[in-house]
């Protein structure tokens, strides 16, 4: 008989930080109890998957030759880890997520983990998070940073984690009592594969190129930027970083006040100097923020449509997901 291999990995919201990663900045993650189970029975010579979010089931083969050209869609995927893991034997299984699609809590990155996982994949969270990565890159050419598989893959429950993307150091730190996360659907499906995403990285490596890694970069070094929509991106990537460190000490000391003032701190850079939210992220993040109990709501991931996070007292925000910080991606049996 066959092993059969079930692996679990969460999605993730971002808590502050968004569009650091890729330049070793500074975010804040947690892993969510939204998540996708992969179950599959190991041997053949492809990966075949039926997953309860589509209608075709994915086949892939284990020599797999351009993950870009699968069909169907989300089968791209699979492929993209297949083609990273390169397994000695294929898989045939199904998957089953409660993480929503599109909606910026990183239902690829899930799915990744999850497959590479239920595949076999031994290693280390760090080496199962940058293996997803190159998968991701491989599926839909889209260069994301680390921040989706590293967050699945290093959640811890009840607490967020401050992740320095130059060191790829993790700190864990508790979320504090009396607070609660829910995540809002703008109900504008995000495309993270269109071009707008590697626009925004493209700016910030030109930025770079002028001043030096912007993770260390400081304030002065980015006002001397000649081209004012260069100077913006690397000054919302400046200061979302001190955000972020800001952010991880009110946590720690309770401060929810100036945890949720912080968040609509990094919203207002993302709108006016990353120029990455929509019209109805910013209203929805807006009214989320003025409800009575909630200290504060931004915009959360890429961006271009997708989800608001916000951070309220119990009770505050009564629509949307209520989200727990979980553990990160494991086999489960
Ligand atoms: C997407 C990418 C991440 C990160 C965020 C923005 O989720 O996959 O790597 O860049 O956008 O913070």
């Amino acid at each position: 008989m066959n092993a059969t291999t079930t692996a679990f990995a969460p999605g993730r919201v971002n808590l502050i930080g968004d569009h650091t990663d890729y330049t070793g900045g500074l975010a804040c993650p947690m892993a969510v109890d939204l998540g996708t189970t992969t179950t599959l029975e190991r041997g053949g010579d492809e990966v075949r998957i039926v997953s309860d979010q589509q209608p075709l089931q994915a086949v892939v083969p284990l020599d797999v030759a351009d993950p870009m050209l699968v069909r169907p869609r989300w089968a791209r995927y699979v492929a993209g880890v297949v083609s990273v893991v390169r397994p000695e034997a294929g898989g045939t299984g199904t998957m089953t997520s409660t993480v929503p699609v599109g909606a910026g809590m990183s239902s690829s990155a899930a799915l990744e983990l999850s497959v590479a996982l239920a595949l076999g994949f031994r290693g280390t969270p760090f080496e199962l998070a940058t293996a997803c990565q190159r998968a991701e890159h491989a599926a839909v050419g889209v260069p994301c940073g680390l921040l989706d598989q590293l967050a699945s893959a290093c959640g811890r429950a009840d607490h967020a984690m401050v992740v320095d993307f130059t060191t790829l150091g993790v700190e864990h730190v508790p979320l504090p009592p009396g607070c609660e996360v829910v995540v809002v659907h703008t109900g504008v499906a995000r495309e993270l594969a269109g071009s707008e995403y590697a626009d925004r990285r493209a700016d910030c490596e030109r930025a770079a190129a002028e001043v030096g890694p912007l993770a260390g970069a400081t304030r002065d070094d980015v006002e001397r930027i000649e081209d004012e929509r260069l100077r913006r991106r690397a000054r919302h990537v400046v200061t979302e970083n001190a955000r972020v460190r800001a952010f991880a000490t009110a946590l720690r000391a309770g401060d929810l006040p100036s945890a949720g003032r912080l968040m609509g701190e990094s919203h207002a850079s993302l709108a006016a100097d990353f120029e990455v939210t929509t019209g109805a992220l910013d209203t929805l993040a807006a009214r989320l923020a003025a409800l009575p109990g909630v200290f504060g709501a931004r915009m959360t991931g890429a961006g271009f449509g997708g989800c608001v996070v916000a951070l309220g007292i119990p009770g505050a925000v009564t629509e949307g997901w209520r989200v727990r910080a979980v553990d990160g991606a494991r086999v489960v049996s």
